[in-house]
């Protein structure tokens, strides 16, 4: 297949993020001091539409900025990485999202998020994308947008009998009805605790949440674990593939390209078990490099 002719519709969040690199991250109440700071566009959407464009596919995004200049500036950022921007809102009464991200010298990180415009992501938007969802391969939804907007996209994408990826990012419970419309379900541990209301203590906890999913009607499930690795289901079967053994940055967006990846994969024909063992090597490029799209990398670097 024509890698342009993988067509790919990200509905989620764009936002500018505000990074600090510090030597830890503080503790509550604590002031601390950073060291460099910097500016990068970010928003669990956009980088995840970045990221599959820059792997190949055909990427369509539908989101909301602000009428500021952080908007501006992010738009012209998605349409210099070749994601199609005409479903992208240009919304007057909120601000761009914003990310404040602290990040410490082991690469992990907090962030915080104000929503601003993306709280704007409506259903008459997604009415004015539904074209681009007709016409997607897979469908991509992260939980940064409303969540009456993500069940109205996962309906809408299923009317289409069209394939969707949930990326249940930040954690939030979903409406069972709903979670039976999902193709893959991509939740990291905390994420697929409180989609599962399963205690943390529960022993293989990761199984048992996997398991809990399935039985509540998601097809596939596939647990990102950091640097602990992959747990997804071959249908019946748990599987586990370790992740990649490599010097860790920053951690800022290893999830969002995690995602992308994964689409793209099966957007090209791959098996399950194929493509997350391709999204691992993606996502472990992320990890090594600094920043949210800035780490993420082209098709031809990865060769
Ligand atoms: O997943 C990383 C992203 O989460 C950051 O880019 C930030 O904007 C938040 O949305």
């Amino acid at each position: 297949m024509n890698d342009q002719d993988m067509k790919i519709v990200v509905i989620g969040s764009i936002n500018m993020d505000l990074v600090i690199m510090a030597p830890r991250l503080p503790s509550c109440g604590e002031t601390i001091l950073g060291t460099d700071f910097f500016t990068n566009p970010g928003g669990k959407g956009a980088n995840q539409a970045v990221a599959a464009a820059r792997l190949g596919a055909n990427v369509e995004m539908i989101g909301c900025v602000g009428n500021d200049p952080f908007g501006q500036e992010l738009i012209a950022n998605l349409q210099n990485e070749k994601v199609g921007i005409s479903n992208i809102k240009i919304c007057n009464e909120s601000p761009t999202g914003i990310a404040v991200i602290t990040v410490d010298q082991e690469g992990q990180n907090t962030i915080v998020v104000s929503s601003g415009a993306n709280k704007k992501v409506g259903i008459n938007l997604l009415q004015q994308g539904e074209e681009a969802i007709k016409q997607a391969d897979i469908v991509l939804i992260q939980l940064e947008i409303p969540l009456a907007t993500v069940y109205e996209a996962i309906k809408l994408t299923k009317r289409y009998n069209k394939f969707v990826i949930l990326n249940p990012a930040p954690a939030l419970e979903i409406d069972t009805e709903i979670l039976k419309l999902v193709d893959i379900i991509t939740p990291n541990k905390t994420e697929g605790n409180i989609l599962t209301n399963t205690a943390l203590s529960l022993k293989k906890n990761e199984e048992e949440v996997i398991k809990r999913l399935l039985k509540m009607g998601v097809k596939n499930v596939v647990m990102t674990c950091g640097g602990e690795g992959v747990i997804y289901n071959d249908n019946d079967d748990i599987q586990r593939i370790p992740a990649y053994p490599v010097k860790v940055v920053d951690t800022t967006a290893a999830g969002d390209c995690f995602n992308a990846a994964l689409a793209v994969a099966i957007t090209e024909g791959n098996s399950l078990s194929q493509a997350v063992d391709y999204a691992q090597k993606v996502a472990s490029f992320a990890v090594s490099h600094k920043g949210a799209q800035q780490s993420l990398p082209f098709r031809k670097q990865l060769l």
